[in-house]
Formats: structure tokens, C-alpha cells, sequence
């Protein structure tokens, strides 16, 4: 964050109450709905395939808990959601969810002490400030175990996301598809990647 300008620091601080307000009128509800769905059901598959049984799962961005929700409590042994948007934190905790933890954090700034065998970003690594994204890589693929999995999901095409996630040499990718809709301007990527 340091090496962030004023300038760009307020942007931050807006973009926070944005997500707040937005949260708090229920604009995000329609994250539940079925178009959305197929991109938890890709990442879920990543999980189940790529990670081991019942890992520790960090959800980096995770809003209300959507991805929590959607899986079964046997399918982790804790589940992490983190954002900065207290509204969208208040919202996930109030879900109740089995082996669950919520904490308000700043992905630009957050270090977890424990590491974790799955970290998620789901739609939100493209919401990282530019200068502080190959920061930000490094110390959330140092928060996971050996033999851990990174999954990310970015809307439509996220090229500089992903130029910056395939040239790691701390990553290895397992998989990588693109997730369609019924309609054709809405699609995501979701690439799967183990520490090395
Ligand atoms: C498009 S939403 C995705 C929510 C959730 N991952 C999902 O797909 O259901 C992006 C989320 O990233 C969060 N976010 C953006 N920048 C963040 C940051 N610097 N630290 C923590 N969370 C952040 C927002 O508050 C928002 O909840």
C-alpha cells in the first residue's frame, strides 16, 4: 500500500464505501443466481479435483460467501472468506456457515499467520492496483501449503491478470477453461495452478 499514491489510496478508501453501499442495497444478490452459477461449479470442480480431500479453503475477495455456500461442509475442513467490505462480511456471517470464518481485510494489505491447501480469488484479483498485483501473488502463494492450489476466476478476458499469474515460476498450471453462459458477451476464465 505504501508504495501507493495519495491520490490512489483515496481511490481505494471510495471504491471500499462503493462496495459497501452497493452490498448493503443487494446489488450483488443476483451473484446467487443460476448464470453465475456455472463459475462456482468450475471452481468447485478445481477444488475437488486438484486439492486434497478436505483441505482449508481461503476465499480472497469472497463478498457475501457465495462459493461457501455452494459447497457441502464435507468438502473443507475451514473455510476463510475475506473482504474489505464490512457489508458484504456482516452479510456471510450472518449465513451461519458450518466451519466457517469471516474477516473484513484488505487483500493489499492482509497476511494471513496460517497457510492454507486452496487459496481462491474469484472475481477479484483484477481489482487489485496494478503496481501491487505480482506483490500480492507472492505472499498469498506463500500462504499456501506444500503441494497447495491457487484458483482464480476473471470475467470475460483478464489478459494482464493472466500474463502476470502463468509467468510465476512459484506456479504450475493443472487447468485452464474458459466458462460459458447462454449468453455470449457474459463468460469467465478459471485457471487452476499448484505451488511449486
Ligand atoms: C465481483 S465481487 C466478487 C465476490 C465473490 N468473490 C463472488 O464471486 O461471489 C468482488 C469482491 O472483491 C472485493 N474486493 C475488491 N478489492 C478488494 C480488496 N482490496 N481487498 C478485499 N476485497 C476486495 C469486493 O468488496 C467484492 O466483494
Amino acid at each position: 500500500m505504501a508504495k501507493l499514491s495519495l491520490i490512489d489510496r483515496f481511490h481505494h478508501w471510495r471504491r471500499k464505501r462503493r462496495w459497501d453501499k452497493q452490498y448493503k442495497k443487494g446489488k450483488w444478490d443476483y451473484l446467487a443466481n443460476e448464470r453465475e452459477a456455472v463459475r462456482y461449479h468450475k471452481i468447485i470442480e478445481y477444488i475437488k479435483t486438484y486439492g486434497k480431500a478436505q483441505p482449508s479453503i481461503m476465499d480472497l475477495g469472497a463478498g457475501e460467501g457465495v462459493l461457501n455456500e455452494r459447497l457441502k461442509d464435507f468438502d473443507y475442513s475451514q473455510f476463510t472468506n475475506v473482504d474489505y467490505s464490512a457489508a458484504s462480511i456482516e452479510k456471510a456471517k450472518a449465513k451461519n456457515l458450518p466451519k466457517a470464518k469471516s474477516l473484513v481485510a484488505d487483500i493489499h494489505t492482509f497476511t494471513p499467520e496460517e497457510q492454507f491447501d486452496v487459496i481462491v480469488f474469484n472475481e477479484a484479483f483484477y481489482y487489485v492496483h496494478l503496481d501491487l498485483r505480482q506483490e500480492v501473488l507472492d505472499r498469498f502463494i506463500d500462504r499456501l501449503k506444500p503441494n497447495g492450489v491457487l484458483i482464480v476466476s476473471i470475467y470475460k478476458e483478464g489478459q494482464d491478470c493472466w500474463d502476470l499469474i502463468n509467468a510465476s515460476p512459484k506456479l504450475k498450471q493443472l487447468n485452464f477453461e474458459v466458462v460459458n453462459t447462454d449468453r455470449e458477451t457474459t463468460y469467465w476464465k478459471v485457471g487452476a495452478y499448484r505451488a511449486i
